[in-house]
Parts: structure tokens; C-alpha cells; sequence
């Protein structure tokens, strides 16, 4: 058997379900996606399977979020996006909306200090504008405080939808044109990726990796425009129950994966 076979083999094994899971994963240091971002899904089920409120799921899930950063950061991911909030999430009770827009005070207050330590820089994208006072007040704080950091970016998505993304782009680019700042013929792929939320990632704007939990396989309005060619991982595991070792589980298969972006497959 050739050593591709082998590969191939030893991925089939990781990925079953019964097979040990504390088994680790030898990753290539190469091929480590530069930008992850994660649809971190089933906080709620994950409560409900403990006869617990949804709440206690969204609570469980920062602690989760705070290993998957420091995880990745060691891993050298250059950009990490977390899906928090989407503009459709308004929908749902008073009540877990509330607690939702609670969270960011706490989490930021304990966490910016592992944040400064292990030099992470924190973003955000979406509508902050709409946000609660606090909240919104909290995640200026964390930027603020954590803006010197030059390592890796963690990219929160509140109150983010993908098409409204685009609109506001759309928006944007459309009164430059109108204040002739702007020709239309100028208005390229490029210019356009500038204009979104994810300009200021610059060359990390668009994830290498997507990764949704939960085992639901949609988009639900994330990234729209950036996941053109982004590889995608679905993982069963709870967003609450996902750990550093999944994570090293879904860029083992991101490596195994052969991006071609149109062209031909690399031997
Ligand atoms: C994801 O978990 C977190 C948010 C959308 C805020 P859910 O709350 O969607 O959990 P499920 O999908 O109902 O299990
Ligand atoms: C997507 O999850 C949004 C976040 C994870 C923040 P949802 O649970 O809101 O998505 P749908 O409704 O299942 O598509
Ligand atoms: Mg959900």
C-alpha cells in the first residue's frame, strides 16, 4: 500500500465514531488553516439532553469557546471566527436573548487577561450598533484592551448576518459612487471583499476551514461572500462538548482534503 492509502486509512479510523477518541492526531504544522471559523452549534440540545434550561447551554459553551481559542492560538491559526449571534437569532424568547446579551460582560472580564497572555488580538463583525449598552460596551472594552496583541485575531460574529453584510457593502459602495469618489467600473471582486465586515482581516478574510456543529449541515447566513472556497467539516459533537482534541479532529480532515480553487488537483 502507498503511503496515501495509509493517510487515507488512519483518517477513516479517526473519524469513526467508536474508535478512541483520545487518540491524537499527528497534524502537518504546514497545513494549518490559516483563518478557522465555527458555526458553534447545540448549546441548546445539549442542555435539554440534561434536563436542563436552554440557558445552562450557552453558559457551558464559554467555557468551551475559551479552550478552542487558546487551542487554536497554540495550533498557530492566524484568524479565528466565532459565530455568537446572527441576526435571525433575534427571534428567539425575550428571555434567552436577554441572557445571551448578558454573557459577553462576564466572559470578557475573566478572559481578557488570558487573552493579553497569550498575546490574541480580539474583532468583531455585525451590527454592534443594535446591541444592548453593555454588551456593546463590553466587546469595545475587550478590543480596546486587547489591541496591542499582534498574534491571532479572534473574530466575533454578534449580531451578524451574511446578507446584511453584503447589503451594507452594497450600501457603501454605492454612495462612493455617488460622491464620485468612486467609478463603477472599479468595483471589483477585490474593492468588494474590502467593503464587507472581514476588510480589515485583509488577507485572512476568507476561512481556509468552516466547521458547524451539532451535525447541521446549512450556513445559516454566515460568511456568505468568504466561504466561496472554504473547505467545510460538519462535526456531530455539542458546541458545550467540543474540545481541543475535535478541534485537531477537523483540521486532521481539512488536511486530507485537496484544495483546488477551479484548478487542477495538486499530486
Ligand atoms: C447555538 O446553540 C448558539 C446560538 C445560536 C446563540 P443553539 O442555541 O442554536 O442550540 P440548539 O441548536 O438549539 O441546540
Ligand atoms: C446559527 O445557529 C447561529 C449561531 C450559531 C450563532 P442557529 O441555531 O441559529 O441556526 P439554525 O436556526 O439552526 O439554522
Ligand atoms: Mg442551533
Amino acid at each position: 500500500m502507498n503511503f496515501n492509502g495509509g493517510v487515507l486509512l488512519f483518517s477513516k479510523f479517526i473519524n469513526n465514531k467508536d474508535a478512541d477518541s483520545k487518540k491524537s492526531v499527528e497534524l502537518n504544522p504546514a497545513r494549518i488553516p490559516n483563518h478557522i471559523a465555527i458555526i458553534m452549534d447545540g448549546n441548546g440540545r445539549w442542555a435539554q439532553k440534561r434536563h436542563l434550561p436552554r440557558i445552562a447551554g450557552h453558559k457551558a459553551a464559554l467555557t468551551t469557546v475559551k479552550k478552542i481559542t487558546v487551542a487554536a492560538s497554540d495550533l498557530g491559526v492566524k484568524v479565528l471566527s466565532l459565530y455568537t449571534f446572527s441576526t435571525e437569532n433575534w427571534k428567539r424568547p425575550k428571555k434567552e436573548i436577554d441572557f445571551l446579551m448578558s454573557l459577553p460582560i462576564s466572559f470578557f472580564d475573566t478572559f481578557v487577561p488570558d487573552l493579553i497572555k497569550n498575546n490574541i488580538r480580539v474583532s468583531a463583525i455585525g451590527d454592534m450598533e443594535a446591541l444592548p449598552e453593555d454588551t456593546k460596551k463590553a466587546v469595545k472594552r475587550a478590543i480596546k484592551q486587547t489591541a496591542e496583541n499582534s498574534g491571532m485575531i479572534l473574530n466575533f460574529a454578534i449580531n451578524y448576518g451574511g446578507r446584511a453584510e453584503i447589503v451594507v457593502a452594497a450600501q457603501r459602495l454605492a454612495q462612493s459612487v455617488v460622491n464620485n469618489e468612486l467609478d463603477i467600473s472599479q468595483i471589483t471582486d477585490k474593492v468588494f471583499a474590502k467593503a464587507l465586515m472581514t476588510g480589515k482581516l485583509g488577507e485572512y478574510s476568507d476561512p481556509d476551514l468552516l466547521i458547524r456543529t451539532s451535525g447541521e449541515e446549512r450556513i445559516s447566513n454566515f460568511l456568505l461572500w468568504q466561504v466561496a472556497y472554504s473547505e467545510f467539516v460538519f462535526s456531530d459533537v455539542l458546541w458545550p462538548d467540543y474540545n481541543p482534541q475535535t478541534l485537531r479532529e477537523n483540521i486532521y480532515e481539512y488536511q486530507n482534503r485537496n484544495r483546488r480553487f477551479g484548478g487542477l488537483k495538486k499530486e
